[in-house]
């Protein structure tokens, strides 16, 4: 008798435990690999840069390489690292931050996770300001909580939050809410005004905010330093964690670098949660984090006027295709638009891709709310490129049209 190879039928299936089975893949990256590879592709559906990280900020990570900082490091981050994310905060958002409240995380995504982790418990309520990136709400259902949706609304053509009926979701026993500002995909940024109502009423029902900032710097306003914080108001034992990241402002996507605000009281817990997932981050990577928080003001500054126009002459030349809506937004790197009589945002990124030759990503990907919108990243210095990826979705239109 063969012991070694048993038949198929005993052998139990090998698959991941229901709640993750359930979980959804990524629409952006369905889209992708209708297309990536194609020479003649205009891609604009991944939220990064088509720029590398500054140069001042790789030489921080080369000389720390070439000098050896190859060892684990404390579980939070070095301190001189969280010293820096400190006053860079500080400076931000003119008021103190204890370093005891901060911690370097390996990502914004993972400092999601975290959160997730430190918070969630099955069926726990958690309710989230919608469309959004999808992350953190498959990180809430993975830890078995229900996610509520609040959408955005375009009034008077910008997207607007009805923070009423956000307040009325809020009901007591809400565990979370997940609040991404400015937001990805629609741009919708908080308003100043809202920041204290809602602090208020999460406060009155010891709710948690899971503050979603990795775009906080990204505000086309040149007014502004940074987008309406709830760190701003809050009080340090207020229950609210901010997920950052050095991705997005200093063109660090491929680093996996973002850093945590949490209450005092939690910190003990995270850097329990911290060991046991990724144990700490890379020397030569908190190196360079600290040299883009304490000397990139002059590269953040660049790149916010440089998104602001890139955005403006994208929106101008969409709006001037018959059919497509581009509401206002207040920041973050992208355009949210809908054509005209197209309801299924799926097949038609798909018929972009195919036809016309042009990549973007399809909005249900940030929820049922986003279902015949498109996102499109302008984040890039090349005009030419996005306005022949305008005129390739024009014809598009025409030959729609026309067909
Ligand atoms: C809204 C939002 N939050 C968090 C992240 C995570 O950023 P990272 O994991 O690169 O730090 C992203 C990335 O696209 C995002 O769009």
């Amino acid at each position: 008798m063969d012991f070694t190879t048993p038949p198929s039928s005993l052998i139990a299936p090998a698959l991941a435990r229901p709640g993750i089975q359930d979980l959804g893949g990524s629409l952006i990256r369905e889209v992708a690999n209708a297309g990536m590879g194609r020479a003649d592709l205009l891609a604009f559906w991944f939220g990064e840069s088509d720029q590398s990280t500054p140069q001042f900020i790789r030489e921080a990570a080369i000389e720390s390489l070439a000098s050896g900082e190859t060892f684990y490091s404390q579980n939070l981050g070095r301190p001189w690292l969280r010293q820096a994310i400190a006053q860079y905060l500080q400076r931000l958002h003119g008021r103190d931050f204890d370093v005891e409240r901060i911690a370097a995380v390996a990502s914004g995504d993972v400092g999601l996770m975290l959160t997730c982790q430190l918070l969630l418990s099955p069926g726990d309520r958690v309710v989230a300001v919608t469309p959004v990136w999808p992350n953190p709400l498959e990180m809430a259902r993975i830890l078995g909580a229900q996610v509520e949706r609040v959408p955005l609304q375009v009034r008077g053509g910008r997207w607007t939050l009805d923070l009423d009926q956000l307040l009325q979701a809020l009901t007591p026993g809400t565990r979370m809410l997940i609040l991404n500002s400015p937001n990805n995909p629609t741009g919708w940024t908080l308003e100043a005004a809202a920041v204290a109502p809602l602090l208020a009423h999460c406060r009155r029902h010891g709710i948690w905010v899971l503050s979603d900032d990795v775009y906080e710097r990204l505000v086309y306003d040149p007014a502004q330093a940074s987008a309406p914080s709830l760190l701003r108001l809050a009080e340090a034992e207020d229950r609210i964690i901010s997920v950052n990241s050095c991705s997005k402002a200093w063109l660090m996507t491929g680093w996996r670098m973002g850093w945590m605000v949490v209450p005092q009281a939690l910190q003990a817990d995270l850097s329990k949660v911290i060991e046991y997932n990724f144990s700490c981050i890379f020397e030569p990577i908190q190196r360079a984090a600290a040299v883009a928080l304490t000397q990139g003001e002059a590269h953040v500054a660049q790149l916010r006027a440089g998104l602001a126009d890139s955005r403006q002459r994208l929106v101008q030349a969409l709006r001037a295709i018959p059919g497509v809506q581009v509401p206002d937004a207040g920041g973050a790197m992208y355009a949210f638009f809908r054509l005209e009589g197209q309801s299924d945002s799926l097949t038609l990124a798909k018929r972009l891709v195919r036809e016309a030759g042009l990549g973007l990503a399809p909005g249900n990907a940030f929820g049922p709310e986003g279902q015949g919108w498109l996102r499109w990243c302008h984040a890039t210095a090349d005009h030419a490129r996005l306005l022949e990826g305008v005129r390739r979705l024009e014809a598009f239109v025409q030959t729609a049209a026309s067909g």
